[in-house]
């Protein structure tokens, strides 16, 4: 069976952006029996950038709430959180050994930090953790503990399956064949959701459009989507505009067709809001009501979650044993 892997870290709340780049692809990929699949809660790499224990918590939370209410079925795949997982952060101090440092110098997570340092004119290594800097080395524990084939992700992540990629390589080169070199999947169709302000959307950004809202502030935060200077009757640049880019995101073909019509017909802003507003609410409001449900019931989110880590230990366990074994730490014998 093909292996599945991904994740989504558990700071703040889920939004458009990792429904659409990340949970819903995940769910269909499930659905498909030739398919093993792994989706976790990525709470130990929510410490990197979140240091309030009650939000880890909450968003925590609110994460694993979400993939039960979009239909996940936890029979059929491996569903669990990170931190339940012993044998991750284990493995990821192996494969430090085993990453190179200058690897790790290229992250554009850890770049950007120092670039926004110099811009601030602090020293460049100013409030950067270890945890920053070897963020990629923890994911890739993530993605081989499981041998996954295939990761599913937003084109931000890419160079991180490509690092744990690397990683592999060298470990398997030096040590013997024991992790399967995992490929990135990214849907070119929707590979970047635009947020309020046009830019990616994401929480650090701030301009996110939060994935269960009711449908009245839903409508708000729909409203609040920038768009340019043109007036009802205009005709509009659809692939200059967020509305559209995340109509397409929702949208079948023939919607799709039809909004590019609308849009070069001249459709008011206003218009188009509305419609994209009714089209995402009908897509999300039973799976909303299924969210609020599941935020009322920990302790069956709990259950599920204990579930998980049983099924991904059956895993975990012997693989750490194996790799365990290939560096010499091992019994006396
Ligand atoms: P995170 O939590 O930032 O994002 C979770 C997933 O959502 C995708 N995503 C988006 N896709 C499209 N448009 C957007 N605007 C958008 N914003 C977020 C991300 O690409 C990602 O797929 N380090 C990872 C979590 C992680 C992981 C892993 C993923 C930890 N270990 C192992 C895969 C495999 C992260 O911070 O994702």
């Amino acid at each position: 069976k093909q292996r599945i892997l991904t994740g989504i870290t558990t700071t703040g709340t889920p939004h458009l952006g990792n429904y659409v780049g990340a949970i819903r692809p995940a769910i269909e990929a499930s659905h498909d029996t030739n398919n093993l699949s792994f989706y976790f809660l990525a709470d130990f790499h929510a410490l990197i950038k979140c240091q309030a224990p009650d939000l880890v918590h909450q968003s925590t939370r609110e994460i694993a709430a979400t993939w039960l209410a979009l239909g996940l079925n936890t029979d059929n795949v491996v569903f669990y959180r990170q931190s339940d997982v012993p044998e991750i952060p284990e493995l990821c101090w192996v494969l430090t050994c085993m990453a190179a440092k200058g690897l790790m110098n290229r992250a554009h997570a850890y770049k950007a930090a120092v670039a926004a340092n110099e811009e601030a004119g602090e020293d460049t290594d100013f409030g950067i953790t270890m945890g920053l800097y070897s963020y990629p080395v923890l994911m890739a524990a993530d993605i081989l503990m499981f041998n996954a084939h295939k990761v599913p992700v937003g084109r931000d992540q890419i160079q991180h399956v490509e690092m744990a990629r690397d990683i592999a390589a060298r470990f398997n080169h030096h040590y013997g064949e024991i992790f399967t070199l995992p490929e990135a999947v990214v849907d070119d169709h929707v590979a970047v959701l635009q947020g309020l302000d046009g830019r990616k959307m994401s929480k650090s950004y701030g301009n996110t459009i939060p994935l269960f809202l009711e449908e009245k502030p839903l409508k708000k935060h729909i409203n609040k989507i920038k768009t340019n200077l043109l007036e009802p009757g205009d005709p509009k640049d659809p692939d200059d505009a967020t509305v559209f880019q995340i109509w397409q995101a929702f949208a079948t073909p023939e919607q799709t067709q039809y909004m590019r019509d609308e849009f070069a017909a001249g459709i008011a802003w206003g218009e188009a809001k509305k419609q994209l507003h009714a089209l995402i609410n009908d897509q999300l409001a039973e799976a909303r009501e299924r969210y609020k449900m599941l935020l009322d019931d920990p302790v069956h989110v709990e259950r599920e979650l204990q579930k998980g880590a049983e099924k991904a230990r059956a895993y975990s366990v012997p693989l750490l044993q194996k790799v365990r074994e290939a560096v010499g730490i091992k019994p006396i014998r």
